[in-house]
């Protein structure tokens, strides 16, 4: 089954790989993307770059229906996509977040494309008591980010029809190499540090739960979500992860220090970061039965040093702005490049 997909944000941590690998599973694929990372390649894929989509440069905010014509689905990714680069100015977060995927949306539905993929996110349960919680918990999300995914959520989901099929991918927080490399994630950050400074050096005690996922299964659960049957997927919300990935911060932090000979890892005191929650990814791995999570935290850590070994990572390397979103965001409106509203300036 061959699809012409439209992919937003294939410049990004996730659409790098995931424009490759639908083009390996034989989809016809297209990019769009505003294209604030462009500075940042931490590593060329020789296999995955003569995948690499066509990538049309647009902010999403200007998409119409005309951008959509043509296309069987729209997996949409593009956004400004964590907590600090959320908070950083919340009200355009919410222009680009939640606005603009709502445009998407209804631009798509006008063009006559079929199914909806979005990258929704565990954020949205923001703090949890400690049990796991599932796609029929409340949400209670904590950040302008986690804000806007909720009411992108809220807003997509009427959408839902025979003739539009709307699936909502709510990713644990990813890890794995990428291309276009973020060390703004816990495990890729603790990677990095551990590789360039043997040494972790926690500020709080590490307590708080994350669940994390490889970006490969995210690339995978993407691709079930889009090849399966519609009245399997409609309207329907799947945490995208596995059950067994839920873990504290601390334990992420020994698995790295265990994966990078000679790193020490030492923890800080209790406190700060408020964000816990476990999760539940039973939904999953039981409705869509073709999905299944290939990785765990330490095949994650072990990849990556294997990775830093390869292209001899440098310090300078890892601090490069444009592998952590709130500092090249942040480069591009100091330079002026961007404007106070995140358009590239005219110039
Ligand atoms: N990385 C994670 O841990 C994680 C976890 C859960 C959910 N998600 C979601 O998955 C999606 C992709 O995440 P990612 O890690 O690849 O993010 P990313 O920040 O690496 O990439 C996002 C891409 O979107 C583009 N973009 C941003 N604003 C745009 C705009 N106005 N117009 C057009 N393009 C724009 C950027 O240029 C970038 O290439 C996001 O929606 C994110 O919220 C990510």
């Amino acid at each position: 089954m061959t699809m012409k997909v439209l992919v937003t944000g294939t410049e990004g941590f996730i659409g790098a790989r995931l424009g490759p690998w639908l083009i390996s599973r034989g989809h016809e694929v297209t990019g769009l993307d505003a294209g604030f990372y462009r500075d940042g390649t931490l590593y060329l894929d020789p296999i995955g770059l003569s995948q690499t989509p066509r990538t049309i440069y647009k902010d999403l905010r200007t998409v119409t229906s005309a951008d959509f014509e043509g296309y069987d689905a729209v997996v949409h990714l593009a956004e400004l996509s964590n907590d600090p680069l959320g908070q950083n100015k919340p009200e355009i977060t919410f222009k680009i977040n939640h606005e603009g995927s709502v445009r998407i949306a209804k631009a798509a539905r006008q063009a006559g494309v079929r199914r909806m993929i979005y990258a929704s996110s565990c954020s949205v349960y923001g703090v949890g008591s400690g049990d796991f919680l599932d796609e029929k918990s409340p949400v209670n999300p904590q950040t302008a980010y986690a804000q806007c995914k909720t009411m992108v959520e809220r807003d997509l989901k009427p959408m839902a029809s025979r003739d539009f099929c709307v699936v909502f991918l709510r990713n644990a927080t990813a890890y794995g190499a990428s291309p276009r490399m973020r060390f703004d994630i816990v495990l890729n950050d603790l990677c990095a540090l551990a590789w360039t400074r043997k040494k972790i050096a926690m500020t709080s005690d590490g307590s708080p739960w994350r669940p994390i996922v490889h970006v490969e299964d995210i690339c995978e659960a993407v691709s079930c979500a889009l090849e399966a049957p519609a009245e399997a997927v409609n309207g329907e919300v799947f945490n995208v992860g596995s059950t067994g990935e839920n873990y504290r911060v601390r334990e992420i932090a020994d698995i790295v220090g265990a994966a990078f000979p000679g790193c020490e890892v030492t923890m800080g005191p209790a406190g700060g970061d408020n964000r816990s929650y476990r999760v539940s990814f039973e939904k999953i791995a039981t409705r869509l039965p073709e999905y299944r999570a290939r990785w765990t935290a330490k095949m994650g850590a072990e990849e990556l040093r294997r990775l830093f070994e390869r292209i001899e990572m440098s310090p300078a390397t890892y601090e490069f702005r444009a592998f952590t979103r709130l500092k090249q965001i942040k480069y591009l409106q100091q330079t002026r490049q961007v404007d106070a509203d995140l358009y590239w300036s005219k110039r």
